[in-house]
């Protein structure tokens, strides 16, 4: 078999190089070597927003943008929806396979003993203004949980790791469920040990005065389809912050609190709030024409829309398609879904839009499902960070465990001045400008 390597021929020296190449890439470190003299740093690359960078080797989750494929640990996304519960993926996705029947009871065991809060928890949640967004409640009070547990910055003991992982999967509902009723002014609900994970989140949620909550098992199952498509999605920028916090060996709850802000932005999580936002100012379909034309003309980008790498298809945005079917069944059909369909259908006949390789991702129906179901928009990006500390948590460990990894700290390539002498204060002088 040829050789992998690649050959460099270093114009600026006229030396020559062979680089190893090892699954298609090559070790950015090999290009050190290329130097103009000894007191060459030597060469780098520029790639800001990671376009062409791999930071890791993970085993975890399998993308191919062109071919719209998602694996999580081997297992097709399409196979995992249909067949497993959002706690088996959660299982499969940190310790790299399905779970036994007695492991998956152990495992559902566990998480379920660790749904409560410390009880100052909820009364720091009770200091937010009632009208904080459920993002910022949960960012925090996620970031508060390192101070209730502070053994958890041993992070290198497998054990205490384990334990985090199952207070964090465990509580993230809980700490949900209560940023929604806090905004509503409701009392809160205790977590309940007899019901299954998305079960207990909808009573959490919307339980009142009734002794007990039946959730529908169509909208609980459905939203434990929503989990597991959310579950893990490779080095997403939420995924890079987890593993970018973590690092430096911060504890599990500050670098999940890191990561759930990363989700939190218009491009990433937050896009699914954005959607609904979008689909309220086109507000009916024969407005949709209008509105393609305004984004491309470069007023605002078409949400839940476009994706760094599907550049096919979204395959979870797919089933969730199939998923809101059966929700609509129950809650009836969302009229939002109509102006959907129709930007859908007009986006993806448009030049503009299969030029760029603009389809519909995961956040374009979620919304619109979770809205029917109930939820207020505010609330979707929170639904996206429940399953998603699976995930971030699976890569942390990952990381960790990882004898190539180190603190993360990129290069950069400075454009600054050269050195200046300072002017004292009362000789300065405002910048002209030109
Ligand atoms: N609407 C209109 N134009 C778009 C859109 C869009 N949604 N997305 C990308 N473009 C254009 C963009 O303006 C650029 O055009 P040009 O080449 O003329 O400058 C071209 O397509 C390439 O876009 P890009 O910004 O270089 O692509 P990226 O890989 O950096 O960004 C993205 C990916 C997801 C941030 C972006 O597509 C976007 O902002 N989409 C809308 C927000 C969204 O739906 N985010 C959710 C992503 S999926 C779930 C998740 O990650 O959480």
């Amino acid at each position: 078999m040829e050789k992998e390597a690649l050959s460099i021929l270093d114009q600026r020296t006229h030396s020559s190089y062979e680089i190893p190449v090892h699954n298609g890439t090559i070790r950015a470190m090999d290009l050190r070597q290329l130097k103009t003299g000894p007191g060459d740093f030597g060469l780098m690359t520029y790639d800001p927003a990671f376009m062409n960078t791999a930071s890791c080797h993970s085993a975890i989750t399998f993308i191919d943008g062109d071919k719209g494929i998602l694996r999580y640990r081997g297992y097709p996304i399409e196979q995992l929806a249909e067949k497993c519960t959002f706690l088996e993926v959660a299982y499969l996705l940190l310790f790299g396979e399905l779970p036994t029947e007695p492991q998956l009871k152990d495992w559902v065991g566990q998480i379920t003993r660790h749904t409560m809060l410390h009880e100052t928890t909820k009364k720091f949640l009770e200091g937010f203004r009632y009208d904080a967004h459920p993002m910022g409640m949960l960012v925090s009070t996620v970031a508060a949980l390192s101070t209730v547990y502070p053994e958890a910055r041993n992070v290198h003991d497998p054990e205490v790791r384990q334990l985090q992982i199952m207070r964090l999967i465990g509580k993230m509902p809980t700490i949900a469920a209560y940023t929604y009723r806090h905004s509503l002014g409701f009392p809160y609900v205790y977590p309940d040990n007899d019901l299954s994970y998305t079960e207990n989140f909808l009573n959490m949620l919307w339980r009142m005065a009734e002794p007990r909550y039946t959730a529908n098992p169509i909208l609980a199952r459905a939203l434990d389809i929503l989990f597991i498509l959310h579950a893990d999605h490779e080095q997403n920028c939420s995924a890079n912050v987890m593993r970018s916090v973590g690092s430096s060996h911060a504890d599990p709850f500050l670098s999940t609190a890191g990561a759930a802000a990363a989700l939190s932005g218009p491009l990433h999580g937050g896009a699914n709030e954005e959607v609904l936002k979008m689909l309220d100012e086109i507000g009916s379909k024969d407005k949709v024409p209008a509105y393609i034309e305004q984004v491309k003309a470069g007023h605002g980008k078409l949400m839940g829309f476009g994706h760094r790498i599907y550049k096919n298809y979204d395959p979870r945005a797919s089933i969730i398609k199939w998923a809101a079917d059966k929700v609509f069944e129950v809650t009836g059909r969302n009229p939002k879904l109509d102006i959907a369909l129709e930007l859908e259908r007009i986006a993806l006949e448009d030049d503009y839009f299969i030029k760029r390789k603009l389809y519909p991702n995961v956040d374009f129906y979620s919304g619109i499902m979770y809205q029917a179901m109930g939820f207020k928009p505010e609330m979707f990006t929170v639904l996206f960070a429940i399953p998603r500390t699976a995930g971030w948590l699976a890569q942390w460990q990952e990381m960790l465990e990882d004898p190539e990894q180190k603190i993360a700290r990129p290069r950069q390539v400075y454009t600054g001045h050269e050195v200046r002498d300072l002017v004292p204060l009362e000789k300065r002088a405002a910048p002209t400008t030109a």
